[in-house]
């Protein structure tokens, strides 16, 4: 396995197939430990982990917790209402105060875009030696559900051995939000990287039509030129026409505050049209997996009956294939840091 390049992870616009590949081979790993019986591991023991989630969130902030322990770090948990950010310190003080405490890495997640590349800039600057991983900032990435999302589709398409290989050439559709989602953004950069034909699918309030440019624009604060995608993005105004030729369905989050910013004319004629539907799902003749990154609206952007009878709806999958995956993160980020 290589030797981890990043100090940081803010994004997945730089990631190189090499380093993709470390994540995936060592998630593999921790998951053939789990199931073999092994669930905590002395990997991270002296190690600190601090997770500071500025906004609400369910699955990521427990699933780094749990990846933390399970490699025996000891964690540390930031809660906002009741710090001293309520006196007036900034975040950037405050990220400073836990890395003084000795924190090895700062799990953060915030509103605003780029806020972690800031915070990294501060730390770097006083030779703090605390990596900073993005559990999701504003609109602009996140890149362990990114990571955990194109890892549920290898294991899915994978016959024995991981390979992601598999998906060059897939058909991926993503349904609803792209231009208020951080997840897009995120499996945007990973699906192309491996080759997949990315198609998005909404109206067009909620993907306009420069998205098709978007592997070609890296973040503002990006340092490093973007990794060459392999991959393409087409964008369709047809969810039954998408459904027909693709090979796996990424359905996203509807914020249902886009109606108000008058971006949708109801939530209900939303639905009627991208809701994902057992009916709609068989205009296409194989079983293929559904995923959505959660929270889900049910009977909004994907039925009950999709999430709670489909087969092949990996839902479930992404959540406990996202431990294994933030516990690479973290063993990476450490041992780049040794
Ligand atoms: N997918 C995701 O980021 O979920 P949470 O907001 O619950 O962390």
């Amino acid at each position: 396995m290589q030797i981890w390049p990043h100090k940081h992870i803010h994004t997945l616009a730089n990631f190189s197939i090499e380093d993709y590949e470390s994540v995936f081979e060592l998630a593999n790993r921790f998951d053939a430990l789990k199931n073999a019986g092994t669930k905590k591991i002395p990997a991270l023991q002296g190690t600190l982990v601090t997770s500071l989630f500025f906004e609400a969130s369910t699955r990521t902030k427990n699933s780094f917790e749990l990846a933390a322990k399970r490699l025996s770090a000891d964690v540390q948990t930031f809660a906002p209402s009741s710090s001293s950010l309520t006196k007036g310190e900034t975040i950037i003080d405050t990220a400073i105060t836990y890395s003084a405490m000795g924190a090895d890495t700062l799990v953060i997640r915030h509103s605003s875009s780029y806020i972690t590349f800031e915070i990294a800039k501060k730390l770097d600057a006083i030779n703090s030696k605390t990596s900073v991983l993005n559990a999701g900032d504003g609109l602009h990435s996140h890149p362990s559900q990114g990571l955990l999302d194109i890892y549920t589709l290898i294991k899915f398409f994978s016959q024995k051995t991981l390979n992601p290989e598999v998906l060059n050439s897939k058909k991926i559709l993503i349904i609803g939000d792209v231009n208020h989602s951080r997840v897009a953004r995120s499996n945007l950069w990973a699906l192309s990287a491996f080759g997949a034909d990315i198609i998005l699918c909404g109206p067009e309030t909620l993907i306009p039509d420069e998205f098709i440019n978007f592997l070609k624009n890296p973040a503002p604060n990006q340092t490093e030129d973007p990794v060459k995608s392999r991959g393409s993005i087409t964008i369709s105004r047809s969810l039954e026409e998408s459904i027909k030729i693709a090979d796996a369905i990424i359905v996203l989050r509807l914020q249902k505050e886009r109606m108000m910013e008058n971006l949708l004319s109801s939530i209900d004629s939303y639905s009627l049209d991208y809701g994902l539907t057992p009916e709609k799902l068989s205009l296409n003749n194989k079983k293929i997996p559904i995923l959505h990154p959660g929270p889900i609206n049910r009977d909004i952007e994907i039925s009950s009956k999709v999430v709670d009878r489909y087969p092949n709806c990996l839902i479930n999958n992404q959540v406990a294939n996202g431990i294994p995956i933030r516990m690479a993160l973290l063993y990476l980020l450490q041992k780049h840091n040794k």
